[in-house]
């Protein structure tokens, strides 16, 4: 197949809606991440993603709407907590799972009772959503286990021959994908952290509960509260290993691994000159949103550059440093050192 890369313009994007309607699939920029779209309630074209990505049956989609409207079209259910979070973070980087209506074909929530659903703030799929007159059932576009995509250049080596057409946003504001919060149990309950912390959802909820697969390996008898946990994610093909700890003692167990055979460090900017190891940069230490708008990116840099490991630093687990952790340690398998 074919695949057209769309500039942003007007006609393209009315195109690029033709082809959803039409059960087709195509990515689209999103401020997170580039999503793989198809038309929520056409199972068969849902079906495609599937099919594109190499994505396991049991991992439900997020359903994207642009119009508070649409979430009373697909949820059964919709809590007093689900107003007040879309009224404060949407358009933007939340997804919200709640009880689905059956207008929802299997296939989007894989037979779960319930549907995530997110409001994008990017202009492109705002757009998209509203000319294709349909809600859009999004993955990240990526292969299964990759990490997610967060510019054009990722999408196409991904999804060259795979699908019709993507649209080119340039790089992602963001660059992890989505929050998750569920609001199907007693208590509102963080599946995935990403762009709106739990500081924030707190501001509007008051008391959240992180589930324990945000920065633990799931227990190899436990059920994921959300199925997309149970997978490896986010990993290049390079090992990463978490070195814990501040730069001093990064640094001091950098001398001890300095002779590995392509051996590489993953630290944030300006450490580099430091170390006796070639290094890829993801930030700067004390600004966790240029963190995660560089993580993607600087995983896949690894794999190009032909590490064999890399040895990583991390920031602390909170406010948007929680969504990069829970990324990071998810690439690294949970291998931590110190
Ligand atoms: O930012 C994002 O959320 C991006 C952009 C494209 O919108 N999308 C994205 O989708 O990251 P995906 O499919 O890569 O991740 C969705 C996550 C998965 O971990 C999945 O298991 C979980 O959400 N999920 C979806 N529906 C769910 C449900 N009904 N219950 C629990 N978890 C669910
Ligand atoms: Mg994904």
């Amino acid at each position: 197949m074919q695949t057209e890369i769309l500039s942003p313009t007007s006609e393209n994007i009315e195109k690029a809606a033709r082809l959803l309607v039409a059960g087709e699939v195509v990515a689209m920029p999103t401020e997170t991440v580039y999503g793989l779209a198809a038309n929520a309630y056409d199972a068969s074209a849902v079906a495609k993603i599937f099919a594109a990505k190499g994505r396991p049956q049991d991992n439900p989609l997020i359903v994207h709407i642009a119009d508070i409207g649409e979430l009373y079209n697909i949820c059964s259910v919709v809590p007093e907590g689900a107003v007040k979070l879309a009224s404060r973070f949407w358009p933007g980087p939340l997804t919200i799972i709640l009880p689905k209506k059956n207008i929802i074909p299997d296939c989007v929530s894989a037979s779960l009772s319930s549907v995530a659903v997110r409001m994008p703030s990017h202009p492109v799929a705002h757009e998209l959503i509203l000319r294709a007159g349909v809600p859009l059932a999004a993955p990240s576009a990526n292969i299964s286990g990759f990490p997610s995509p967060t510019s054009l250049e990722h999408v196409r080596d991904d999804m060259t021959g795979r699908i019709p057409a993507i649209i080119d946003g340039g790089k992602c504001e963001y660059g992890v994908e989505s929050t998750v919060i569920s609001l199907t149990g007693a208590v509102p309950r963080l599946l995935r952290p990403g762009g709106i912390t739990p500081e924030m959802l707190e501001g509007v909820l008051g008391k959240i509960e992180i589930d324990s697969a945000v920065l633990n390996p799931l227990a190899a008898n436990a059920t994921a509260a959300s199925p997309g946990m149970k997978y490896k994610h986010y990993s290049p093909k390079c090992l990463v290993k978490i070195v814990r700890g501040d730069f001093e003692k990064y640094k001091e167990y950098i001398e001890t691994v300095k002779n590995e055979k392509n051996a590489f460090c993953l630290c944030f900017n300006g450490e580099g000159e430091k170390l006796p190891l070639p290094c890829v940069s993801y930030g700067d230490r004390t600004q966790p949103l240029t963190q995660t708008r560089r993580l993607f990116d600087a995983l896949r840099e690894l794999d190009e550059a032909g590490a064999e490991v890399a040895y990583a630093r991390a920031p602390e687990e909170k406010g948007l440093g929680l969504a990069v952790c829970n990324r990071l340690y998810r690439a690294a398998g949970f291998n931590f050192i110190g």
